[in-house]
């Protein structure tokens, strides 16, 4: 990086702190830099000898993994007041979807299509973290995902670039508040840098491969727009990115990140990431592998100990230059001062609010309620009524799990906090309805059936039964993936059973990834997808099964119909070769002896439909939603004009109710092939029963910009088509022009 950009770049984030920086970085030995770039692992509530000696001695510049308070205080004390410099630590925790008061895991949040619901959740999560000394998280993951077999899907904002940006931008919000330095606010992170998500064959940590152009125009926009937002930190990714992994990628880190992005915030490794350069075979040894990612400019090591094993030898054989460490630490004291630590290290709980207070828990349930996606609902069996039923069976093994609703990543919430759907069923029907509660599986795993029949005759003597199944938390999340996402275990034999009974079957799917739902959907009437809804998903689940509330949540994920479809997204090239419903032919179909080229020649799969089981976009409510009257301010428009997009939205149903419009484009020709349709503006609108407004949307030029074949940022000129509608199959459409920018 040139020095003037780096200047430059230093002054728009902290101009206020370079001269404190510097003269701070003038009095520091090697050692007490190279300290500052090493991130190490708690003691889980001690501070062993050995571990106080090296804080006293500025060898540790951030602490992972602590969360007792008092421990917290003890530490920065030392820090403060015990090393010969005084400087305060970062004090890190995956933070991901709440502290205490547990959120929908991030997928759920993002089916809430909801930037408020997003940022709320983060600043609860912020204020409550805070409370033990929490300084920074490791969220938002912003990591494009399109593989659900991946376990971390769970913990992403799902498939699409625009959506992913808009929420990863609002949990930035949320985390950071107004500045760093106020009272539970904490410094968020930026994760996984980058392209992780498409970790191959959905195994985690797996080798990458993504061309420049797909990496540019997909996985990379989620990241550029929270540096734009401010993010204080950055992790890079585990991954072997075709060939060059993350964490010693000085294109990636340096070239794009720094240069090309500006960006002058923290970047961290990942847990071990750096040693593990040398178990890819990119480096011999620790030596080495702290060579590579300090080249790259990774400022921090998490956990393992290459920086404080090997950069002082490197620096003294001349392979690593001070200056550059100086800019890495540089970076490092500045968000410390950007936080206020140097003023104040101590954690005063009671300045902050309570943990899981009733506010807390309220905005849980409202997140979970604004994030359950109705998937089906035949015969209108939901919602349900005390008014028309005399008992409901609750069944399944996820009904009363208070842990498992909880979901992955949830590192420091207690089942203690939950309401299960159990108890909110229960406390919602008082003496109204007599509930039959059956848990039929030990687990969502188990292949123990004896529970079943007794379940099963529940469900005959009930007038609906409620089925609660899914995944337990510990089937998604990292390193938890799965080659089959069909629900694991006896599950589906338990609904076949259940179905039997000829009772209604609503089923609420708790999981951490979409699911192959195909023989679930033949069996039960209805299904709420849940994801794993948090501490609140018991009374959110309660209010939406009886109408308190209208399910208004749109899948951020596309989900297929068989694992074999996968990666399979809405915004797919069109190929030279496209199917469509008059040119597929399906296996059963094929006639005996067919000639090999009677079945048309085609994208597609012989024994899967090519569509998805449920589109991106993809949510039901009690209500219906038309779309019409779409217009154009202007059918074309130059790269200085605005094109404004409105259309009539009605409610033709009988509730209140939210619905999601989407708004999507197709840059019909292009220097490199373009997707068949790309998100580009969403708006939750509230209608009455018969209400209709009109819905606006703005496009210029810049919203349709794309690295093209020369890896240029730009938009091209052409012809373009826009839908209006309720999920990625929206079918009101209009062209338009971008004119040539003379
Ligand atoms: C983990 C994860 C990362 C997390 C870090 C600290 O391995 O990859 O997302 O923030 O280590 O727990």
């Amino acid at each position: 990086m040139s020095a003037v950009s780096c200047a430059k770049s230093k002054q728009q984030h902290s101009a206020n702190y370079d001269l404190v920086v510097s003269q701070l970085l003038a009095q520091m030995t090697i050692s007490e830099k190279i300290g500052q770039m090493s991130q190490v692992n708690g003691a889980e509530g001690s501070i062993p000898d050995d571990f106080a000696a090296a804080i006293r001695d500025g060898k540790i510049g951030s602490v992972i993994n602590e969360v007792d308070v008092t421990t917290v205080n003890e530490l920065q004390r030392i820090a403060t007041k015990e090393s010969r410099l005084g400087i305060p630590l970062l004090i890190g925790r995956d933070v991901i979807h709440g502290f205490k008061t547990i959120f929908p895991i991030p997928l759920g949040q993002a089916a809430s299509w909801s930037p408020d619901v997003i940022e709320q959740g983060a600043r609860i999560a912020a204020l409550e973290a805070s409370t033990v000394g929490i300084n920074w998280t490791f969220a938002p993951m912003i990591d494009i995902s399109r593989d659900p077999r991946w376990g971390r899907i769970a913990e992403s904002l799902g498939e699409d670039p625009y959506l992913c940006s808009t929420l990863g931008t609002a949990m930035v919000k949320g985390f950071q508040g107004n500045k760093l330095n106020e009272l539970g606010s904490i410094a968020s992170c930026a994760k996984h840098f980058a392209g992780y998500g498409a970790s191959e064959s959905g195994r985690d940590y797996h080798t990458v491969n993504i061309p420049e152009n797909e990496l540019r125009n997909v996985y990379l926009p989620p990241f550029k727009a929270a540096a734009e937002a401010g993010v204080a930190t950055f992790m890079a990714a585990f991954s072997d990115l075709n060939g060059v992994p993350a964490s010693g990628n000085k294109w990636l880190m340096n070239d794009i990140l720094r240069d090309e992005w500006d960006y002058n915030g923290l970047l961290v490794s990942d847990w071990d990431s750096i040693k593990q350069l040398s178990t890819h075979g990119f480096t011999e040894d620790d030596k080495q592998a702290a060579l590579m990612a300090i080249d790259a400019g990774i400022d921090m090591e998490m956990a393992s100990p290459t920086y404080r094993d090997h950069s002082e030898s490197l620096i003294a054989e001349g392979k690593i230059d001070i200056a550059h460490i100086d800019q890495m630490v540089a970076r490092i004291l500045t968000l410390k001062y950007q936080l206020g630590l140097f003023e104040n290290p101590y954690t005063c709980a009671e300045q902050l609010p309570n943990i899981v207070n009733e506010q807390h828990l309220n905005s849980a349930k409202d997140a979970a309620i604004k994030s359950c996606v109705l998937l089906q609902n035949h015969n209108n069996t939901l919602p349900l009524s005390t008014a028309n039923i005399n008992s409901l069976a609750v069944i399944g093994p996820l009904a009363d799990d208070g842990y498992e609703q909880l979901g992955t990543w949830v590192f420091d919430g207690e089942e203690q906090h939950s309401q299960t759907c159990l108890q909110a069923i229960k406390k919602h029907v008082g003496d109204d309805v007599l509930v039959n509660y059956a848990k039929a599986l030990d687990n969502t795993r188990t292949d123990n059936i004896e529970q079943i029949n007794d379940a099963v005759a529940l469900a005959a003597k009930s007038d609906v039964a409620v089925l609660f199944v899914g995944e337990e938390a510990i089937l998604s999340g990292e390193a938890h993936c799965r080659s089959n996402i069909d629900l694991p275990g006896k599950q589906q034999y338990l609904i076949d059973e259940l179905a039997k009974t000829g009772t209604p079957i609503i089923a609420v799917i708790m999981a951490g990834r979409p699911l192959t739902l195909a023989k679930v959907i033949e069996k039960v009437d209805s299904i709420l997808y849940a994801w794993h809804p948090g501490s609140m998903g018991g009374p959110a689940i309660a209010d939406l099964l009886f109408g308190n509330a209208v399910p208004s949540g749109k899948l951020p994920v596309t989900f297929p119909r068989t694992v074999g479809q996968i990666p399979l997204y809405y915004a797919q090239k069109h190929g030279g070769r496209p199917v469509s419903d008059d040119s597929y032919v399906h296996m059963n179909d094929i006639p005996m002896r067919a000639p090999q080229t009677s079945l048309g020649m085609s994208a597609s799969h012989l024994d899967t439909h090519f569509t998805p089981q449920f589109p991106f976009g993809f949510g039901l409510s009690y209500s219906k939603f038309s779309y019409t009257d779409l217009e154009l301010s202007a059918a074309e428009i130059n790269f200085n004009q605005t094109l404004t997009i409105t259309c009539q939205l009605t409610n033709i149903g009988d509730v209140a109710s939210d619905e999601i419009a989407q708004l999507y484009i197709r840059d019909l020709v292009g220097s490199v092939t373009r997707p068949v349709k790309e998100l580009k503006r969403f708006k939750r609108v509230h209608l009455l029963a018969g209400e209709s407004k009109q819905v606006s949307f703005e496009l210029c030029a810049q919203d349709l910009t794309f690295y093209d074949r020369d890896m240029k940022l730009n938009a091209e000129p052409g012809k373009f088509q826009l839908w209006v509608g309720g999920d990625s199959n929206a079918s009101l459409c209009a062209d338009f022009h971008l004119l040539a920018n003379n």
